[in-house]
This record gives structure tokens, sequence and C-alpha cells, in this order.
């Protein structure tokens, strides 16, 4: 296959996405860059309105036509993705880019059965006769960790726990064997045992096809255990990313070292992976319909220099001497 020899799959550019609303244009995602490479794991993380599932939304075709303008370039195996028609979209959707959406029970037919489902998914994207595509469909649901996946097909989405609806959506996205599956949230709403076996699959099927996957997540836990890169959002521009180890490490960027608990901590001895991550941070994200001059974080920050924080917008520049680290801020924490 092309990707493997190299090179990502995905490549979003200067993804950004404005709604129009009564009280103005609200601007959710602001110039979004990056790639995501066949087997590997790109986690989102960042507060709740960031803009982490209207930019996923974006690259689908899925937000609103009517009201949300988007811009920039999200190039699939060659394939731009920003622009085309909702026939095109359903094309890719799926078959190349498979999605596990926030709500399970908003996100699966609830009149229909999962078999059904999983049918339906399965033949959009292959033509196959029903009998086969149904042998397929209980295929996916054994893999995906359902016992007695037979009688499962006959199974309405209320009669499965959590858990079982969340294996469904799984089943559903790999169902025309995408080449990147875009998970949001996709674990958040499960308790720690059942979430644990979702993760070891994905990764288990992720391996297997060398699918790439976006993460999308608020649990700086999950990310430190299954991702290989982090990108954290902060009002729809990335504010940071790197490696796993340079995010929970060496964080640069205030935000970051306040989602870690790391401004605070100072002599705490502990690697920061195994302190408790997500601490509340003060304070409120911008306005997406006001969004401040200069760095969106600047209303926040404990470490902001007056004039030029406010004024101007920190560009994300390279971390020296830290290969693929990048922040958008001018502060440099000492020992860094
Ligand atoms: N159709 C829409 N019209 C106007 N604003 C919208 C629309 N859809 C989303 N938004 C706004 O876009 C912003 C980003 O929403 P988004 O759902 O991407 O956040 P998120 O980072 O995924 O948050 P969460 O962690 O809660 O899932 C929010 O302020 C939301 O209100
Ligand atoms: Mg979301």
């Amino acid at each position: 296959m092309r990707d493997e020899q190299g090179g990502p799959v995905l490549s979003v550019r200067d993804l950004r996405v404005a709604f129009r609303t009564p009280r103005g244009l609200a601007r959710v995602v602001n110039g979004l860059s990056y790639d995501v490479e066949p087997g590997r794991t790109l986690a989102i993380v960042g507060e709740s309105g960031s803009g982490k599932s209207v930019g996923a939304l974006a690259l689908l075709g899925l937000l609103p036509g009517d009201v949300a303008r988007i811009s920039g370039s999200a190039v699939f195996d060659g394939y731009e993705l920003i622009g085309r028609d909702e026939e095109e979209m359903r094309a890719v959707r799926g078959a190349g880019v498979g999605m596990v959406f926030q709500d399970p029970a908003t996100s699966l037919n609830p009149v229909l059965t999962v078999g059904r489902q999983l049918v339906e998914a399965l033949r959009a994207h292959a033509s196959m006769p029903k009998d086969v595509a149904r042998a397929r469909a209980e295929e996916l649901l054994a893999e995906v960790g359902i016992p007695d996946p037979r009688s499962r097909l006959e199974a309405y989405p209320h009669q499965l726990s959590g858990g079982m609806r969340q294996r469904v959506m799984i089943a559903i996205a790999l169902a025309g064997q995408p080449r990147v599956l875009i998970a949001d949230e996709a674990t958040t709403a499960l308790d720690v045992t059942v979430q644990a076996q979702i993760l070891d699959l994905l990764m288990r099927l992720q391996k297997e096809h060398s699918t790439g996957v976006i993460w999308i997540t608020h649990d700086l836990g999950v990310v430190a255990g299954i991702a290989d890169h982090v990108l954290v959002m902060y009002a729809g521009r990335c504010v940071e990313e790197g490696s796993v180890d340079a995010l929970f490490e060496r964080p640069v960027h205030p935000y970051t070292r306040g989602l870690l608990g790391a401004t605070p901590v100072v002599d705490d001895p502990r690697p920061a992976r195994e302190r408790d991550l997500l601490v509340t941070m003060p304070g409120l994200p911008p306005d997406p319909v006001e969004l401040p001059e200069g760095c969106a974080f600047y209303p926040r920050c404990p470490v902001r220099a007056d004039v030029r924080c406010r004024t101007e917008e920190p560009p994300l520049a390279s971390v020296a001497g830290d290969p693929g680290h990048r922040a958008a801020t001018f502060y440099t924490p000492e020992g860094v």
C-alpha cells in the first residue's frame, strides 16, 4: 500500500470552521494542521468547546452546510476532502475515514436492529449479497468482543449495555475497513474496566490493519496509554503538540502545564503521568464570537506578559532541542 512506505494517510492544513449565529460569526476552529500516520494514534485533547468535535465533523462533511463555513485543506490518501459534495463524502465516510461518535445513544438508530445497521454499513461500502453481509456482520461483532454475536444481531440498541453499544459503534465504523478511524470520546462514558477492554481491542485492530487513529478526548490518562502524538487545542487552535513523552514530561505552554497540573507542582518527584492528571483550571475559554486579539489564553494565563501577549498571537513554533514538539506561547518555562 502506498502510505505504508511512509507519509501520512491524512494531512490537515489550516482548517478553519466558523458558524453563522444570531450573535455573529462564531470562529470555532482557527487554523488547525496535523498529520495522521498509518498505524499511529494522534490524540486531540482540550476543554469542552475547544472545537475538537467540530474539527473532526468538518473533515467528514457532517456539519450543517447552511451555517458552517469551512476552509483549509484535508487530504486523505491523495484526495482533498474539503469542498466535496454529499455524495462524494458518503463514499469517503466509513470506507475511507470511519468515525465513532461522541454519543452512541444518538448515533445508533433506535428502531433498527444492530444486525440491520451493520449490514447496511457493510453494503454501503462494498456490493455484497445480503447473506454474505449478514455473515460478515456476525464476524465483526465477534471481532469487537461481543459474546453470542448471532443473537445480538437481532437486538435493538436499547437492549444493549453502554459498553456493548459502543462496541457496536466501533464495529459499524470498522465495517468499511477505514484507513483512518476518528474516535470522539469513544470510551469516556464507560466504566474503567469496559474502557480498558475497548482500548485494547482498538489497539489490536489498529495494529492488524495499520489504521491511523485520531483519538479525541478530555481524558489525559487514556492519552498517556495509547497515543503516539498529542495535540492540545485551545479556542480552536493547536497550542502545543508533540510526542506523548514531550507533552507529559516537558510541557511548555502554560495551558498544557495547567491541564497536567505541572505549573503549581514544583518539587513533586513523581513523573507527570503518574500524578492526578486533569486538574480543573480556573476561568473559562473565550467566546468564539468574540475571540480576543493576541493570545486566546491571555485572560487565564498565569504567566502572561502585559503588552505582547495581549496584542500579538504567538505562532506555533518548534521547541528547541525537541524534534516534533511545538508550542504557541511567548513563555519559556525554566529548565526547558
Ligand atoms: N451548528 C453549530 N452552530 C453554532 N455553533 C456550533 C455548532 N456546532 C458547534 N458549535 C459550537 O462550536 C464550539 C465547539 O464545539 P465542539 O463540539 O467542537 O467542542 P468540543 O471540543 O468537541 O467539546 P466537548 O469536549 O464538550 O465535546 C462550541 O462553542 C459549540 O457551541
Ligand atoms: Mg466534542
